[in-house]
């Protein structure tokens, strides 16, 4: 053969490769609303700027009718490109090629990629649309599952790790993207350990596939889910905005953005919050006025809805924030609101990126049903994440702050650097009327007016503890501000504790309550 020969059939392998699964399947997969594997890669990235790894790779099963069975790239597009400037490493499964299906050569394709994110400190994002292990392949598959597990905890901490769920992904499959920060499911995606088949055999529940691995199951009742999108399109939108907030390994800072020159103050804050402590109000106004230009990209906002958490930034620099949502069960912490914030706050402290945390809180959730489920064990993951970071910590008490979820929401006690509140903030054991009837019972039993006397003591109680004067004297607090220049203050002291550097007892881990 010439050399032109030779690279004709260069052209022709490739062109026949990059085709995946044929233009039949590529149809089927554009008549489901679905994008291809490789359609996947080129939105997410940008343009031109893709590198592909492996796309000569072959199976080399023989068993099961797979002897001499073409499958393009073992059924996934694996590579390095750039979002906005910035290299991220992907893998993104090919439901064209054996339906995506994960054989030994296929999971070693990902797992490369997953070696080079950690070797170049960037990113690693899978696009999950797979029917699993490849049966025909019966161990080896699994094997390959094993190691891509294996990776995504070498990776997780050192650089962030993004799961797009854009069509199945069942059985041990989805514990991949159990393994990585943040998952992004499309309405149309399922994940699910076992399918409704195996349950209908093993339990007799009956349960459609969207009811048990739908977006509204995995993110509203789970919490497994992060982010749902419309489609393929909004999943890789959700991605990208996602990543500008976040650095791209844990050795650097995220990305800074330009800063406004003068933060005037926003009297707009002085009216949100109602001094009436029964009096409900929407946390994201407050929050949507404190970060730059109201961007805040809220983080499984239908999940644990009492407490919200996501990512902002503060004249230009991101910061994760967490707050109660007293809109939604006054803001209470239950099992479910503290093991969303808990894993957020480690996602902020991993990646450099400073937490802010709103107070509002009456307290932890009451009840056998929450007890028999360990709240105990699931409140302990706040006090410990938040102990155990040390990326800068500011406190900003708008209301209540009630015992022991007081100190759960970040106070100065866990090593909060500014702990700050607003005029209007309670800080106490409990609630004024809670605490006179403990303490006055007998009092109150005595008074001829028993309830004009439980009133006064009520506003003496309220008058002397639930203030932040008290809390301010003892420094539990560190200034108390008018809440129009939250957001001057806080830009300030995130500017000031920039150069926050703090350093911990060796040891291989703690033992965060499980
Ligand atoms: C090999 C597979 C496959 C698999 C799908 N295909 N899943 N091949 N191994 N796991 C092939 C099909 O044979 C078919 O090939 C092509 O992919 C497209 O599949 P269809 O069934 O035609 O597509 P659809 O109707 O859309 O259904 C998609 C599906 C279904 C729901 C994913 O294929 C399915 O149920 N697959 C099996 C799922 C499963 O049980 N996987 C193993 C799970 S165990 P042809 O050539 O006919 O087009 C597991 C353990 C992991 O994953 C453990 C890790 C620790």
């Amino acid at each position: 053969m010439t050399i032109d020969q030779k690279i004709q059939e260069l052209n022709r392998q490739r062109d026949e490769l990059l085709l995946g699964g044929g233009q039949e399947r590529i149809d089927r997969q554009h008549g489901a609303g679905s994008l291809t594997a490789r359609e996947r890669v080129n939105t997410l990235l940008d343009q031109d700027s893709f590198q592909e790894s492996g796309l000569f790779a072959r199976h080399r099963c023989s068993l099961f009718g797979m002897a001499g069975k073409k499958m393009p790239g073992d059924g996934v597009v694996t590579g390095a490109g750039s979002i906005d400037g910035r290299l991220v490493h992907l893998a993104s499964q090919d439901f064209t090629v054996g339906g995506g299906s994960v054989g030994e050569v296929h999971s070693e394709k990902i797992v490369q990629m997953m070696q080079t994110s950690l070797k170049t400190g960037s990113p690693f994002i899978l696009i999950n649309d797979s029917g699993g292990a490849r049966i025909q392949e019966g161990i080896d598959s699994l094997s390959g599952y094993g190691k891509v597990f294996y990776n995504n905890v070498m990776l997780s901490g050192v650089v962030p790790q993004i799961s797009l769920i854009c069509g199945p992904c069942a059985g041990g499959a989805a514990y991949s993207p159990a393994l990585t920060d943040f998952i992004i499911q499309t309405r149309t995606a399922r994940m699910f350990i076992t399918g409704p088949s195996v349950i209908k055999a093993v339990t007799g529940e009956e349960v459609s596939a969207e009811e048990l691995g739908g977006p509204a199951a995995q993110m509203n009742i789970s919490g497994v889910v992060h982010f749902v999108a419309e489609d393929d399109l909004d999943a890789i939108a959700i991605c990208r905005r996602l990543l500008s907030f976040l650095p791209s390994n844990n050795m650097e800072d995220p990305p800074l953005l330009e800063a406004e020159e003068v933060i005037l103050p926003d009297k707009r804050l002085n009216e949100i919050v109602p001094v009436d402590p029964k009096q409900s109000y929407d946390v994201r106004e407050v929050i949507a006025r404190i970060v730059d230009r109201g961007d805040f990209m809220e983080v499984q906002d239908m999940f644990a809805p009492n407490i919200v958490i996501g990512l902002g930034r503060l004249q230009g620099r991101s910061v994760g924030i967490v707050a109660n949502q007293p809109s939604v069960m006054a803001g209470v912490l239950d099992i479910n609101a503290s093991d969303k914030a808990a894993r957020f706050i480690r996602f902020c402290n991993a990646f450099n990126i400073p937490l802010v945390t709103l107070v509002d809180v009456p307290g932890f959730m009451p009840g056998v049903e929450q007890e028999y489920g360990g709240i105990i064990r699931h409140g302990a993951k706040m006090l410990f994440a938040y102990s155990a970071a040390t990326v800068p910590k500011i406190t900003v008490v708008m209301r209540k702050a009630y015992g022991g979820a007081y100190l759960a929401m970040c106070c100065k006690d866990l090593d909060a650097d500014r702990v700050i509140s607003w005029p209007t903030a309670e800080i106490a054991v409990m609630g004024a009327e809670g605490a006179v009837d403990v303490i006055f019972r007998n009092e109150i039993k005595k008074a001829e007016d028993a309830v004009s006397r439980r009133q006064e003591l009520i506003a003496e109680y309220r008058d002397t503890f639930s203030t932040p004067y008290v809390s301010a004297s003892r420094l539990h607090v560190d200034d108390i501000i008018e809440p129009a220049d939250t957001r001057r203050y806080l830009a300030m002291a995130l500017d000031i504790l920039h150069s926050k550097r703090e350093f911990r007892p060796q040891k291989k881990h703690g033992l965060i309550p499980l």
